[in-house]
């Protein structure tokens, strides 16, 4: 077993074999500077039905993103065109995801990357000074240190932009001028200071909607960007399948030695989506949390379960720790999620535990955890 020199490699390492693949089969149209056309971004993030041959290997390509396929196609071409691409949407949809799948089919890198936060300043946007060199030299271009927007505008390749909505709304405004104009202008640096976009340069943004506002982001600012809503999976066996697919590939990631259980998956998988939803499939009203109860979450849940059985127990999943974790995400907000969740037990997880038995009636048991 190889032992990983990081503890979550980026995208372009993790997937490295199957973006090579794509890249050397790829005959389609493509974008200048583009590392692969839209259609094999398209297969990189969505999957092919047949595995590639190269190399001598048989090579298959993992649906990563799994729900909205149209999406994904608007996302890709939005790249394409000349404005930027926003990702908004609840918690845990993988809106940053998406954007580390796009960036790195498209550029290579998905690490040429700012965070959005309260204490983000122009600078960190467009260029800082190395002040010894400064002092040393004058402004020069050596002296200078390029932003992330400023190496995408450089290279070629795509900028992406967590989280804008957490930055001030005049500190995101410097942005207009780039994305309008492709130029950014270095005042200091005199003639040579006007640094010209190359093509496959663009920007995409992660907005989380739960946050301080999207709609604080000035107009100017919108009406440079086309806006794509990533919603949460609404379909419970594709919610079971995307928690398996995670729990697996961490579980290899780490090296831990241990299947995940399909019938607890689905059993997690459908507590998440009734609470989202607020009606069971027996038709019980629930009372929902306010807490996001989000697909990235139920990972976590079901990942922590599976770590406990792994290190403390015989390798199988306990619904009494599932139970436990689920506490631990759903109270996160306040109090009275707790109480919904009793609820919820007590009325759905009963009449399903007594009409199914088997794992379902353990995890009616399980409900001693919810204190
Ligand atoms: N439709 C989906 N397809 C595949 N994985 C999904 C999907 N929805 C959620 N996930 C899982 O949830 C995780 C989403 O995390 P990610 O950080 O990308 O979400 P996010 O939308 O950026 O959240 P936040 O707003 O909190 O930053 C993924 O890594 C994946 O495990
Ligand atoms: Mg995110």
């Amino acid at each position: 077993m190889d032992v990983r020199s990081e503890l979550k490699p980026p995208v372009e390492v993790r997937y490295r074999e199957e973006l090579e693949a794509l890249r050397a089969l790829d005959t389609d149209r493509k974008p200048l500077n583009w590392k692969m056309s839209p259609k094999a971004v398209r297969t990189f993030i969505l999957g092919s039905r047949e595995p590639l041959s190269w190399n001598g290997k048989e090579i298959s390509i993992r649906k990563k993103y799994l729900g909205n396929d149209a999406l994904v196609e608007r996302c890709i071409i939005t790249l394409a065109g000349s404005r930027g691409l926003m990702l908004v949407g609840e918690p845990g949809t993988a809106k940053t995801m998406l954007s580390e799948l796009l960036a790195a089919a498209i550029s290579g890198t998905s690490m040429n990357t700012i965070q959005g936060t309260a204490g983000t300043t122009e600078d960190m946007i467009k260029y800082s000074w190395n002040y010894a060199l400064l002092l040393a030299k004058g402004p020069v271009r050596e002296a200078l240190v390029p932003s992330p927007l400023y190496v995408g505008m450089e290279q070629g390749i795509l900028t992406r932009f967590e989280e804008i909505t957490r930055t001030p709304a005049e500190i995101q405004d410097s942005l207009i001028s780039v994305l309008s104009d492709k130029v950014l202008n270095v005042p200091e640096l005199g003639e040579e200071g006007l640094l010209f976009a190359r093509p496959g340069f663009n920007v995409i943004g992660t907005a989380n909607t739960r946050d301080k506002g999207v709609n604080e982001m000035s107009s100017a600012l919108k009406r440079r960007f086309n806006f794509e809503t990533v919603m949460p999976v609404r379909d419970v066996t594709l919610e079971k399948q995307i928690i398996l697919n995670e729990v697996e590939e961490l579980a290899q990631e780490n090296q831990i030695a241990m299947e995940p259980d399909e019938d607890v998956a689905e059993i997690l998988a459908s507590t998440y989506h009734e609470l989202r939803e607020g009606v069971s499939s027996l038709g019980h009203r629930i009372d929902r949390p306010a807490a996001v109860m989000s697909t990235a979450e139920a990972v976590s849940v079901y990942y922590q379960t599976m770590l406990t059985a792994y290190y403390y127990g015989d390798s199988r999943m306990d619904l009494g720790c599932l139970v436990q974790n689920l506490v631990g995400a759903v109270q996160k907000e306040n109090g009275e999620d707790l109480e919904k969740l009793r609820g919820y037990f007590q009325t759905v997880i009963r009449d399903k535990g007594g009409k199914e038995g088997g794992l379902w009636s353990s995890y009616y048991e399980a409900r001693k955890y919810l204190r």
